[in-house]
């Protein structure tokens, strides 16, 4: 009796935590135009890897904690909480020279909006009324997601005002964060890896061993990362060099596997940014 309650509890804790993003679905307008970049650097590589490797850019932070009730099963946690989650994105962005410069932490009590679902009317409804800053601004919102981990808006050619400019942002399971309880996913590396989303990076196993992030420096990977399987390879032969990129933060395995983005993908989030964010500042 004892060896049944057992194994049903790990079957359920092994079928219910692989990573659940959002983003696996890649909109065909960005597609095109992330095929469009990747041709461009690679006429150039060498030259635009290193002019891209001194830049820095500062992308305004605002972190929503929408929430049920104020306890931690309602989804609340504390501005220090948040704090914490700022500074590792600014620890795990560093490579990249994006740094976040966090302008205000916002509670927001409200059930409805607290667990809204992703491209819900409900999602909008927040988002039209929470929503700060531009289109180069990131807001995060951390909440009881129900069944995700997290998701992020590509970017996208969005008049000011329209839906898909309302609901830019990142929705990040908000016991994530560094120290919460979604164990093994609890060292605010979620947000991180969404946040590469909005920045234009796809997941490093997006299309499988023939499809491809398109980005010249991650290898090959047929098939979502669970765990950290050192040595993992799932394309093989001389078409795919390379082992499985286990720990980029565009894979899915856990939060302490992640540790890196290549400098294909700072190439790849500066010419997004210059494409889609900075001229939302002009
Ligand atoms: C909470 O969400 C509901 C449903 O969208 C909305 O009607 C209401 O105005 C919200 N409450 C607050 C205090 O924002
Ligand atoms: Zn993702």
């Amino acid at each position: 009796m004892k060896f049944m309650v057992v194994t049903a509890l790990s079957f359920l804790a092994s079928t219910c935590v692989a990573r659940k993003c959002g983003n696996t679905e890649v909109p065909d307008a960005l597609l095109q135009e992330t095929a469009r970049m990747k041709s461009m650097s690679t006429l150039k590589t060498l030259n635009t890897a290193s002019s891209y490797s001194t830049r820095t850019q500062k992308v305004k932070l605002y972190i929503h904690n929408v929430y049920i009730d104020r306890t931690a099963e309602g989804g609340y946690i504390s501005n220090e909480d948040m704090q914490k989650q700022f500074q590792v994105l600014n620890e795990h962005y560093a490579s990249t020279g994006i740094y976040f410069d966090l302008r205000r932490t916002i509670h927001t009590q409200n059930g409805t909006w607290a667990i809204s679902d992703k491209d819900s009317e409900m999602e909008l409804e927040m988002k039209k009324s929470l929503r700060k800053g531009d289109y180069g601004d990131m807001n995060l919102y951390l909440r009881p997601l129900q069944g995700w981990l997290g998701w992020c808006t590509f970017p996208g050619d969005f008049e000011v005002g329209s839906d898909g400019y309302w609901k830019d942002g990142c929705d990040v399971l908000q016991s994530s964060i560094p120290g919460g309880t979604a164990v093994p996913y609890n060292e605010g590396k979620t947000a991180v890896h969404e946040i590469g989303h909005w920045l234009g990076l796809l997941h490093t196993f997006q299309g499988g061993c023939d499809g491809g992030d398109m980005i010249d420096d991650t290898p090959a990977e047929g098939t979502p990362t669970d765990g950290c399987p050192e040595g993992k390879d799932t394309c093989t032969g001389v078409a795919y060099p390379g082992l499985d990129p286990i720990h980029n933060f565009m894979d899915y395995s856990d939060d302490a596997c992640l540790t890196q983005f290549t400098p294909g993908q700072t190439v790849r989030i500066y010419q997004t940014w210059d494409r889609y964010r900075a001229p939302a500042k002009a």
